[in-house]
């Protein structure tokens, strides 16, 4: 009913419309005044943790794209090596696992057979898990070492929304928690990433407030065939976010690639009008991913490509060579994610309803995907 959706005309609206609390209920409670993680609930002792060698993060479809980020944020922050693979490819191929090994399942629904028996096999095998998931009491918690829940309350849409977002929080926590008990160099950028995290809740408000002109866009594009999506460092996985929501609501070939691979191939992709949603990094700080990524953008717009891009407020280089341009707030790089991927949330919602598409139950999909 119109009430269940609170007054939004679908779940995926409302669910879109929640993250800014999601983001701050996701932190609350797991920092404190000294800006310290206070991670008691991470049930796994801290002298396990600080003899853990190596992180496997195993995840499905958009869960999946969280542990990619996760991978930049665990391996910055605490220089432990970390891997990150599709749960459903995981365990067939003999993987390297020991008690040293960390393994983080990341699921939503925490009911996932492909990320269960990725776990499973992970246990046999004496590594610690560590679940970060949506559902209390689900299998995937149950069945591991210790639980740090998301507390996006329940998400309905089949398309994942505000989970994602705080599964990008729980795996930013959980990196910062193992950079806290390992002792790292990197001790004063931690506290102010900490402190920058707190922030996020207003930052992903702020997109919210800023989606006219992307839905209007959106609207424009529904007679399209293809949409590509580009991104480097942690917008890469931001890319193939977007391209996934787009594929599974509005029914597109869409796809993700890293900006740094056009020239090895997918350049040969880009014609007259074609759209290429482009992720681009902060200017601060990466400059040199920045100026890369503008080159690649003025390549694929000389070759005809119509360029929508999403960059950070003050980035004034890209304006010359966006044809529509999406601002997003200043984020340190490793959070940008948790601000880029709401504009792409918000096109594919607005594509599906453009060619009448039910946005809530894409044909063919399920909520929680049960079975291998
Ligand atoms: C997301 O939009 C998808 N519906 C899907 O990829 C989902 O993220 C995947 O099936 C994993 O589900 P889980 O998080 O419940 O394990």
């Amino acid at each position: 009913s119109a009430a269940e959706k609170g007054g939004h005309d679908y779940f995926m609206l409302k669910e879109i419309a929640e993250q800014p609390k999601a983001v701050a209920d996701t932190l609350l409670g797991r920092i404190d005044g000294a800006g310290s993680l206070r991670l008691d609930e991470v049930r796994i002792p801290v002298g396990v943790l600080r003899q853990v060698d190596k992180v496997v993060i195993v995840a499905c479809g958009t869960a999946f794209h969280a542990g990619l980020i996760a991978k930049y944020a665990i391996e910055h922050w605490t220089r432990i090596p970390c891997e990150v693979e599709l749960a459903s490819e995981f365990r067939y191929r003999d993987p390297i696992l020991d008690q040293q090994t960390l393994v983080i399942a990341v699921s939503q629904s925490g009911e996932t057979m492909d990320t269960l028996m990725a776990l499973r096999h992970a246990r046999e095998q004496g590594s610690k898990v560590l679940a970060i998931c949506n559902t209390n009491g689900s299998t995937i918690p149950r069945e591991s070492d210790a639980v740090l829940y998301t507390h996006a309350g329940p998400e309905v849409a089949v398309a994942s929304t505000k989970a994602f977002l705080t599964q990008l929080v729980a795996c930013y926590l959980v990196a910062l928690y193992l950079g806290q008990v390992r002792g790292t160099k990197f001790a004063d950028e931690i506290r102010d990433v900490v402190r920058d995290l707190s922030r996020m809740p207003g930052a992903v408000e702020r997109v919210l407030g800023t989606m006219g002109p992307v839905r209007e866009l959106a609207r424009s594009l529904a007679g399209k065939g293809t949409v590509l999506f580009l991104g480097r460092h942690v917008g890469y996985p931001v890319a193939l976010e977007g391209a996934l929501k787009l594929k599974e609501l509005a029914y597109m070939h869409a796809e993700g690639f890293a900006a740094g691979e056009l020239k090895h191939g997918p350049i040969a992709l880009i014609e007259e009008d074609l759209p290429v949603v482009v992720v681009v990094p902060s200017p601060r700080g990466r400059s040199v991913l920045h100026d890369k990524i503008v080159s690649n953008i003025q390549e694929i717009r000389a070759r005809g490509a119509r360029t929508i891009v999403i960059a950070e407020e003050g980035d004034e280089a890209v304006v010359p060579y966006a044809d529509h341009l999406v601002r997003v707030p200043v984020t340190p790089t490793l959070l940008q994610p948790l601000v880029a991927t709401v504009p792409l949330q918000v096109f594919a919602c607005e594509l599906a309803t453009a060619r009448g598409n039910e946005v809530d139950q894409p044909r063919n999909l399920a909520k929680s995907v049960t079975v291998e």
